[in-house]
């Protein structure tokens, strides 16, 4: 009996010990799994995907309990005990409910535990603000009273406000100056006759003009759980690492701002987007070609292998951090900056994380990462360079891209059978030549996956035509 918790009582303020207790019932047997599949959105959409069961599994095997880690995070959804016990009860858990509330559940004559009579569906308050449902947030921005400036107005000039950064040999712009070369941040996209390029985990991309040059600016917002502090230190890693790493398969850096409170990096502008972005033929570009895409392949890895002879892991290695020139020629972005973020805590499952895991192998959603993560993350490119589909997608089966290994192994599909079909000149042979560089890469044991050398060599003998 507990007399301390009603039916009103929000999730998140039960306290560990009933959690625990709870948690005895549900995590045997994959018991938490049933819950997950259950719990919906307010809006009524499912909550859990097969990416977040697959980040509460990793969590279990790093020692934690996935019954708590899950409602640690229903919980900041405000759902109640009495959401909590209806969703025991419905899976059939009526030990744990009557723990919660002993009258939830009542004993019928033939002695068999029965639903209480109402019916129920998501009902959180929705008045009292979320605390970890949405990951980014703005940080306040100190605006210089000079924002108004016109691209023609501002002459850039390289300033000497971070001394500690200045033997980076990249330029050093005012905050204020990047806000002008990019239209005052205009959020608009490109398309619709603003700057914004795009948007990730760390911030905002916009589109801007120095001295006739075409740049992208990325303007660093925090997140929630990584201070400012945090943030600028990422920042400066970022900054060291990129200065350093120069290649034709990675994003030139050009400069960057640290005089304000938000960072931006400026870097290369690169006229044809993100591979994800051109597989998906977004805004109507044309597919691109197998032999494109052979090349592709072979110059990310030679942008990988790049950073690893120098010692660095890329820890984001994604179709989206791999940015295409006019050419088509692929060049990395954004290696060093998830250095710093890669914490696993109570907020793990929000966009960027689940985002990210599409591509994370088994030890890095553990937090063990090395080269061989990215190697990892690679084999999924490849497996998206295959197929044109997206690393997720909920409404898919199966909903997470490297699952179709999987499929394929099992002998329910063939590698054949997930062609892009908007793919033209391809030949059996070398697809199938490039499948099994991504099924060596998706090993789920790391000591058997190829070093990028043996990736890159493997690539290089794909014969085209
Ligand atoms: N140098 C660039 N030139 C042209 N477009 C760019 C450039 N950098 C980024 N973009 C565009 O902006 C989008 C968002 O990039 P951003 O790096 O912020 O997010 P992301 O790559 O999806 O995620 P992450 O934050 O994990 O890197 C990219 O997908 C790309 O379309
Ligand atoms: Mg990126």
């Amino acid at each position: 009996m507990n007399n301390s918790i009603t039916p009103s009582t929000y999730v998140r303020c039960l306290g560990y010990g009933m959690m625990r207790q709870l948690a005895d019932f549900t995590d045997p047997q994959e018991g938490w799994k049933k819950l997950a599949a259950d719990i919906k959105n307010p809006s009524g959409t499912n909550r859990y995907n097969q990416l977040h069961i697959r980040r509460f599994e990793a969590l279990k095997q790093a020692g934690k309990s996935p019954t708590c880690e899950l409602l640690y995070d229903w919980g900041t959804l405000n759902c109640t005990v009495s959401d909590l016990v209806d969703l025991l009860i419905r899976n059939q858990f009526l030990a744990p409910a009557s723990l919660l509330l002993p009258d939830s559940v009542r004993v019928t004559d033939n002695s068999t535990m029965t639903l209480p009579s109402q019916e129920s569906m998501p009902k959180y308050d929705l008045e009292t603000p979320l605390e970890k449902n949405h990951m980014t947030s703005e940080v306040p921005l100190s605006t210089p009273d000079n924002g108004h400036h016109t691209v023609a107005s501002c002459s850039l000039t390289t300033e000497e406000n971070d001394l500690h950064l200045n033997d980076t040999g990249l330029k050093s712009f005012l905050f204020h100056e990047l806000q002008s070369v990019t239209n005052n941040f205009d959020d608009r996209t490109v398309s619709a006759g603003g700057n914004k390029l795009g948007e990730g985990g760390f911030g905002v991309v916009y589109k801007g003009y120095i001295n006739g040059r075409t740049v992208a600016v990325k303007k660093l917002s925090a997140v929630a759980d990584v201070s400012l502090q945090d943030l600028k230190q990422q920042f400066e890693q970022e900054i060291k690492i990129m200065a350093k790493c120069q290649h034709e398969n990675l994003v030139e850096l050009i400069g960057f701002s640290s005089d304000l409170d938000q960072p931006c990096l400026v870097y290369d502008y690169m006229p044809n987007g993100s591979l994800l972005d051109r597989l998906a033929c977004l805004d109507g570009t044309a597919p691109i070609s197998w032999r494109t895409r052979c090349n592709v392949a072979q110059g990310a890895a030679n942008g990988i292998c790049y950073l690893h002879e120098n010692n660095h892991i890329h820890r984001d290695v994604k179709s989206a951090n791999i940015l295409l020139t006019e050419e088509l020629v692929p060049k990395l972005s954004d290696f060093g900056l998830a250095r710093a973020s890669v914490r696993f805590t109570r907020t793990i499952i929000t966009d960027r994380i689940v985002g990210t895991a599409a591509y994370m192998a088994p030890e890095a959603l553990r937090g063990e990462i090395g080269p061989k993560s990215d190697i990892f993350s690679f084999g999924v490119v490849l497996l998206e360079i295959i197929t044109g589909l997206k690393p997720m997608d909920e409404n898919r089966d199966p909903q997470l891209l490297l699952s179709i290994k999987e499929e394929i192994e099992d002998e329910e599909m063939t590698i054949e059978d997930y062609i892009d079909e908007k793919m033209s000149n391809w030949n059996l042979i070398s697809v199938e030549q490039m499948y099994s560089v991504a099924c060596q890469c998706l090993n789920e044991k790391k000591s058997r996956r190829p070093d990028i050398k043996m990736v890159k060599q493997h690539l290089q003998e794909i014969l085209v035509d």
